[in-house]
C-alpha cells in the first residue's frame, strides 16, 4: 500500500490564485507543494501579480497555461470564462491582497481570479498578505468576517516581520500551512464529517527533579499523521500531545502536555463527547515515586536508585456515551501475543501493535509495519508503510464500529 493513494491532494484540481503583494514569490513554492502534492495546479494571476512575479515561473512550475488576463486567447477561460471555476476542487488565493479580498466580498469579477472564485463551488482558501495597518483597518475587517461567514477558509496572517521591515500581524502562512489548509478544505464532507476524534501522540514526561526527567524516544509522528488523516476525512479532531519537534497540524486542536497524569486529565476530558479516541502516545508505566524540588547532586560516587510507581492506564480510564477506543502497543518482540490481553483490559475494539524491532518500524521514522489485534484473536498483518497510510488503515477500519 502506497501513501500516494492516500494523499488528499492527489489527481484534485487546484486554482491557485496569486494577487498583487510582496509575498508573491512565495506562491511559487506554494505552487510547488502542490504539484508534489499530487495536485493539477491552474494558477491565475492578477495584473498586479505581474508586477511582483512572472507567470514563466508558474508555467515552469505546474506545467500548465497560466492565465492573466479574461481575454487571453492562449487561455481557456477566453472560451468559457468560468471553466476553471467549474473544474476546481478548490480555489486558494495566496497572497492575497486587501484589494482582492474587497473584490471577493463584493462579487467583482473584472478578471479572471474574481470571476473565478465567483463561479465556483468548490471550497476556498484565502491567504491574505499585507501590511498590518491594512490587516487592522476595519473594511478589511468587515471584509474576512463577510467572507468568513460565507464559508471561506482564511490560513493566517501570521504576525513576524514584513517586507516594509516592520512586523506585525500580515505576514502570508507559510506555504506548507496553506497546504494543509486546502488538504483540510478539501476533506470537509469526508466520510468522518460530523465525527469527534481525540488522538493521544508523542511520549511523556516524569520528572526527577527540575533540570531531569524519565521520557522515551517517541517521536509523535505517527500520532499526527492520525490527527492529519483524521482531519482530512472531515473529523473535528483534538490532538493531546506530549513533548515533540512536530509543527501543529492546521485545523486540529492541540492541547500539549507533559507527564502521564497530565495526559490522563486532558484525554479523559475530551474523550468524554467524542465518537473515537486512538491512544498513540506512548505514556510512560512509571514515574519516580519522589520528585526532589532541588537539583539531585553526586555524593561521592555513591549509587543511587530512583523508586517508581505505576501511572493509571490512560484508554482504560476514558469512557463516553459514544466512545470507540484503540490502543496502540509498542513492543519489542513478541508484539501481538502481547497486544491480545490488552483488547479486554482497556475496553479496546482493536489494538495497533508494532514491533520496535522490526526495520522501518516505530519510533521516529516516517513508516511503519503494524498488525491488528481484533476481537476473537483475529489478527491481520499490514505490510511497511508510510504512517499517513497506517493512519488511513486504522481509520477505515474504525469507520464502521463508530455509533
Ligand atoms: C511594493 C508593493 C508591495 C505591495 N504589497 C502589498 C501587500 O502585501 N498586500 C496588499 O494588500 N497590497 C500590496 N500592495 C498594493 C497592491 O499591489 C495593490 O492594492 C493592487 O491594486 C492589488 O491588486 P490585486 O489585488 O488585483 O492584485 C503592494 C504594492 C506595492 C507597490
Amino acid at each position: 500500500m502506497n501513501v500516494e493513494a492516500y494523499l488528499p491532494l492527489a489527481g484534485k484540481n487546484v486554482v491557485l490564485g496569486v494577487t498583487g503583494s510582496i509575498a508573491a514569490y512565495k506562491a511559487a513554492d506554494l505552487a510547488s507543494k502542490l504539484v508534489q502534492a499530487g495536485a493539477q495546479v491552474d494558477v491565475v494571476m492578477t495584473s498586479a501579480a505581474q508586477e511582483f512575479i512572472g507567470p514563466t515561473t508558474f508555467a515552469a512550475l505546474t506545467h500548465r497555461p497560466v492565465t492573466v488576463g479574461l481575454f487571453q486567447s492562449n487561455s481557456e477561460l477566453n472560451i468559457d470564462h468560468v471553466a476553471l471555476a467549474l473544474r476546481a476542487d478548490a480555489v486558494v488565493v495566496a497572497p492575497a491582497t486587501a484589494n482582492t479580498m474587497a473584490k471577493i466580498r463584493l462579487g467583482i469579477a473584472d478578471d479572471p481570479l474574481g470571476a473565478t472564485v465567483l463561479a465556483t463551488n468548490a471550497p476556498v482558501v484565502v491567504a491574505p498578505a499585507m501590511d498590518a495597518h491594512m490587516w487592522d483597518h476595519a473594511a478589511t475587517a468587515r471584509n474576512v468576517e463577510v467572507l468568513r461567514s460565507r464559508g471561506v477558509k482564511f490560513a493566517g496572517p501570521v504576525e513576524g516581520r514584513m517586507a516594509s521591515g516592520l512586523s506585525g500581524k500580515g505576514r502570508m502562512a507559510e506555504p506548507a500551512e496553506i497546504v494543509q489548509h486546502v488538504r483540510a478544505a478539501l476533506g470537509e464532507n469526508g466520510d468522518y464529517a460530523g465525527r469527534e476524534v481525540v488522538v493521544s501522540a508523542g511520549g511523556t514526561r516524569e520528572p526527577l527533579d527540575p533540570v531531569r526527567y524519565l521520557g522515551n524516544r517517541s517521536s509523535g509522528k505517527m500520532g499526527y499523521a492520525l490527527a492529519e488523516a483524521a482531519r482530512d476525512r472531515g473529523a473535528a479532531v483534538t490532538l493531546v500531545s506530549g513533548p515533540t519537534a512536530l509543527h501543529d497540524p492546521v485545523d486540529v486542536e492541540v492541547v500539549k502536555v507533559e507527564t502521564a497524569g497530565e495526559m490522563q486529565g486532558e484525554v479523559v476530558a475530551s474523550s468524554r463527547e467524542a465518537d473515537l479516541l486512538v491512544m498513540a502516545a506512548a505514556v510512560a508505566d512509571f514515574r519516580p515515586s519522589a520528585r526532589s524540588t532541588g537539583k539531585i547532586k553526586k555524593e561521592n560516587g555513591r549509587p543511587r536508585s530512583i523508586t517508581l510507581e505505576e501511572n493509571a492506564d490512560i484508554i482504560a480510564s476514558s469512557s463516553g456515551p459514544r466512545l470507540v477506543k484503540i490502543a496502540f502497543a509498542a513492543e519489542t518482540g513478541g508484539h501481538v501475543e502481547k497486544a491480545r490481553p490488552k483488547l479486554e483490559a482497556k475496553g479496546a475494539a482493536f489494538v495497533v501493535a508494532n514491533d520496535l524491532n522490526q526495520p522501518g518500524s516505530g519510533f521516529g521514522v516516517d513508516t511503519n509495519r503494524v498488525s491488528i489485534v481484533g476481537p476473537g484473536g483475529k489478527v491481520e498483518h499490514l505490510p511497511l508503510m508510510h504512517k499517513l497510510a497506517v493512519a488511513h488503515q486504522v481509520l477505515d477500519r474504525a469507520l464502521p464500529l463508530l455509533k
